[in-house]
Formats: structure tokens, sequence, C-alpha cells
């Protein structure tokens, strides 16, 4: 695919590493500006040398956030804010996995904060730059889980299992997406999932020695970062995709989607976002009920 992307803003986080980067490279190599957002200034500075010698292009910024605090990922899109105008491109790639429960600065599970929680705050609070720069896209990088949510116990204070904990947070990615899809006002934007298929990455370096074991087998027919950039680039920009909305996208085709008929999980789940994120008190959230949208 030949991809023109100059004049475009992207913003993409977990950007020095894996799908995020490779991804990074590829808008950038497209003519994009890209921006970067990372949590650590030194692997953020890294990678952005890298990206700008392997796409020649040097319109390549760094934003320096915390996916899993509330306050840095505010800071952040006021951060954007000031420096652009315009946004075409988010894509939510961060996300972490981890073996024990740990609780971030507001006592949230650590995984749920960064992987749902994050991705959801900064997407509600950059919504109205997407909706003044249509057509503009948002993308979140997920799986195709099937995991339930526990919504009785979404903090995994009774009971903390980190392989749920994590594939309750990539369910959440995908009802997040329906819900937001619902909820777009400008018939220019839209909100899908991508799923990159098995990438060899940095995902599961914290898991615990028998699945790290299991993955370095797995990792011998996995795709390359670049590969499934490839595929994410093409639910990001190509005209096929232009008005393709609420739908989860595999390496350029919509493939079947986990949950997307549990309209019930997807309100809940926005509901309980928003409150713990206190998108329902500043009513940033900028969104229209779900109710007055078509499914
Ligand atoms: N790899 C696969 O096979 C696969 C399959 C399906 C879906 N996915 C999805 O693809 C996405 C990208 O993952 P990946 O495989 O490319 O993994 P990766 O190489 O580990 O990249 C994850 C990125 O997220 C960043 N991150 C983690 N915690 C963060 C936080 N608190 N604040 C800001 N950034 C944070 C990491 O930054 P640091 O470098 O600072 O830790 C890193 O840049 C994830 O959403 C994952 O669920 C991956």
């Amino acid at each position: 695919m030949n991809t023109d992307l100059a004049g475009k803003t992207c913003l993409i986080t977990g950007a020095n590493s894996g799908i995020g980067k490779a991804t990074s490279t590829a808008l950038a190599a497209a003519g994009a500006t890209v921006v970067m957002v990372c949590r650590d200034r030194g692997r953020g500075e890294e990678a952005r040398t890298e990206i700008v010698d392997k796409s020649g292009n040097q319109d390549v910024d760094l934003l320096i956030a915390d996916l899993s605090s509330q306050g840095s990922v505010r800071a952040a899109a006021a951060d954007f804010r000031s420096r652009y105008d315009h946004l075409h491109l988010l894509v939510n790639s961060a996300a972490v996995f981890l073996t024990q429960r740990r609780l971030n600065d507001e006592g949230l599970e650590m995984m749920f904060a960064t992987n749902h929680l994050g991705p959801f705050l900064l997407t509600n609070l950059l919504l109205d730059v997407l909706e003044h720069s249509t057509p503009s896209r948002v993308i979140t990088v997920t799986a195709p889980s099937t995991t339930r949510i526990n919504f009785e116990d979404l903090q995994g204070e009774q009971k903390f299992n980190a392989t749920h904990a994590f594939g309750a947070t990539k369910t959440a990615n995908l009802l997040f997406t329906y819900a937001l899809a619902r909820r777009l006002k400008e018939p220019g934007m839209t909100a899908n999932a991508c799923h990159p298929g098995l990438v060899r990455t940095n995902l599961m370096r914290h898991a615990a020695m028998p699945m790290r074991l299991l993955l370095r087998f797995l990792n011998l027919f996995a795709a390359s970062p670049e590969t499934a950039a490839k595929g994410l680039l093409v639910a990001a920009s190509s005209q096929e995709f232009e008005h393709v909305t609420g739908q989860f996208i595999h390496n350029g085709q919509v493939i079947e989607a986990p949950h997307i008929d549990d309209l019930a999980a997807q309100e809940r789940l926005w509901q309980v976002s928003a409150e713990l994120t206190g998108l329902n008190r500043t009513g940033a959230s900028q969104t229209v009920p779900a109710s007055s949208r078509p499914a």
C-alpha cells in the first residue's frame, strides 16, 4: 500500500516499543507528524532517534505520560493541545502485563488502569480535537479476548489472577471501542479495535517462567512488529476503512468481534470508567448518549 499521510497528525501510545514503535515508524515513513507517547524519556528519545533515522522524517515528537496515572494522562492531553491544533489519528497501543496485583497512585489495579482507563481517559480528553480534525480515526490495539469482565471485582480485590486480569483489560478495549463508536458525533470520525495477531514483542517480559518458555516457542511462528504495523496502517489510513466504525480489524479485514452484541457490558464499563476517571464530574467526555446514535 502506498500511503501518503503528509499533513496528518498522529498520536500513538506505547511508541517506544514493539507494535507501537513499528507503527510510529510506518506512520512517519508515510509523511505524518508523529507524536509518540512514552512513559520514560530515555527510552522515548532512543526510539525517537531510531524512528527518525529509519523513516527519514524529522517530524517526530515525544510526549511523556504514564498511562497508569490519570494526572499524567491529563497533563499529556493538555500538553498535546497546547502544541497541536489537529489530531487525525489516535492509536492506543500501550499495555502492560504484570504477574502480581499492584495498585497505582489512585488505588486502582495497575493493568486495568494502564491498559483500559489510560486510553479511555486520553481518548475522551482529545475527542473534540479529533472531532474538528475530521476525517479522523481512533484505533485501539487489542486481542480477541473472550474473558468476561467481573464488574463486582474490577480491581481484583477479592480474587486476582494475572492472566484473567490482563484478558479483562483486552476485553475492556473492545467494549470501549464499540461504546465509543456509538457516541461519535461527526460522520468523519471512526473508532475501531485492531488485532495485530501474535507478534514478537516485550509485552510478556514479566510473565512467569513457564509462560515465557511457551511464548518463546510460539514466537517462532509470531509476526514481526513491522508486519503487524502494516496491518494497523491499513485500518488507520486506507480509504477502504474511511467509514468503517465500531469494528474489530485484523490485517486489513473486519473480523468477528467478541462482545460486540453485549451492549449492557459496553455501557456498564463506560459508566464505571467515566466515574473512575472523573469524566462524569467534569463533563469532559464530550459525548452524546448511546441511545441517540444508531447502533
Ligand atoms: N504482542 C502480541 O502478540 C500482541 C497480540 C495482541 C495484542 N497485542 C497488543 O498490542 C499492544 C502493544 O503491545 P506490544 O506487543 O507492542 O508490547 P510492548 O513491546 O511491551 O509495548 C508496550 C508499550 O506500552 C508501554 N507502556 C506500558 N505501560 C505503560 C504506562 N504505564 N504508561 C505508558 N506506556 C506504557 C511500554 O512502555 P515501556 O517500554 O516503558 O514499558 C511499551 O512502549 C498492546 O495493547 C497489546 O495488548 C499484542
